[in-house]
């Protein structure tokens, strides 16, 4: 079961001790939430105009590309754009030096990914249940696919009026995978190349990626397994900040409203320990490799 973990850091660069960094370091690749109850993402007076639907389009969520500059997904003026990206480029920043001081071990080979703000209030959205995220889940995304990296989050909830952002969080990947992956089929010779081809997916979807999304689907699928599996709720508070392997740790969102959310991504050998990384679990199970 998830533990969730509590670090009192009150400062995005605040150096970490030897002994937070080595505690943090094996609870997250054990499948645990890093919580800092009083890590806050500041906004701006003027940024408080974010605190929107209006800036959102179809696609709910904004993305920002930390290494392009490159902004997605808003609505928003010419002025307003750079005041966003200006925004979203300071949570990168800070996520990039949170991880950082917590977690030099993985320091030379974090890859940041997308940040991603999420205006939208989660419960009463309407999706697909592919798309939904009250469903319990492990991160796996149909057009972006890791190859063979974890996926690493750094989560900050900025509700402006105290409403938190209420979590379910599930069993161990390793209980996940074995309930699944017996049912599971292989994916058929050449499709992760098609699939590249066609332009359906952004790079080419690996065994492990195929057998990630596949579990993905099956956890949301299992109406009986939402409700009858062993769970935890958990409120993260407004102004506090939480870090997770996603790939590994069964999760879901329930209510909440306006959050941050900075993605990274790591390469599976550069884990203290690699034989607690979904990856390895599965070619464990399986009995073969699966990139
Ligand atoms: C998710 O990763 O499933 C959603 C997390 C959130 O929006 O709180
Ligand atoms: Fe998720």
């Amino acid at each position: 079961m998830t533990t969730i973990i509590n670090i009192q850091n009150t400062d995005w660069n605040q150096e970490c001790s030897p002994v937070i960094q080595k505690q943090a370091l094996s609870a997250l690749e054990e499948g645990n939430v890093l919580f800092f109850p009083q890590l806050s993402f500041k906004m701006a007076d003027v940024e408080s105009q974010f605190l929107s639907l209006t800036i959102v389009g179809k696609s709910k969520n904004v993305s920002f590309d930390v290494s392009t500059g490159k902004l997605r997904g808003s609505e928003v003026g010419e002025v307003e754009t750079t005041m966003l990206q200006n925004m979203m480029q300071r949570f990168a920043i800070y996520s990039n030096e949170l991880l950082f001081n917590l977690l030099p071990y993985y320091k030379a080979d974090l890859v940041q990914s997308q940040t991603s703000f999420r205006p939208v209030e989660v419960a009463g959205r309407s999706t697909s249940w592919r798309k939904d995220d009250t469903r319990l889940h492990v991160d796996s995304f149909p057009s972006r696919p890791v190859q063979d990296k974890r996926i690493l989050r750094v989560f900050s909830n900025v509700n402006p009026n105290g409403q938190g952002r209420s979590w379910r969080l599930g069993e161990s990947f390793e209980n996940v995978a074995s309930r699944y992956l017996p049912s599971m089929s292989s994916p058929v010779w050449g499709s992760g190349w098609l699939l590249q081809l066609c332009g359906i997916t952004k790079s080419r979807r690996s065994a492990y990626d195929h057998f990630m999304l596949q579990i993905h689907d099956r956890m949301k699928a299992d109406l009986e397994y939402q409700l009858s599996v062993d769970q935890i709720n958990y409120e993260f508070p407004s102004g506090s900040t939480w870090i997770a392997f996603t790939d590994q740790v069964s999760h879901a969102v329930m209510t909440g409203q306006y959050l941050l959310e900075q993605t990274f991504h790591l390469p599976v050998n550069s884990m203290q320990e690699p034989s607690r990384a979904p990856l390895q679990v599965l070619e464990r199970l399986s009995g073969r490799k699966l990139t």
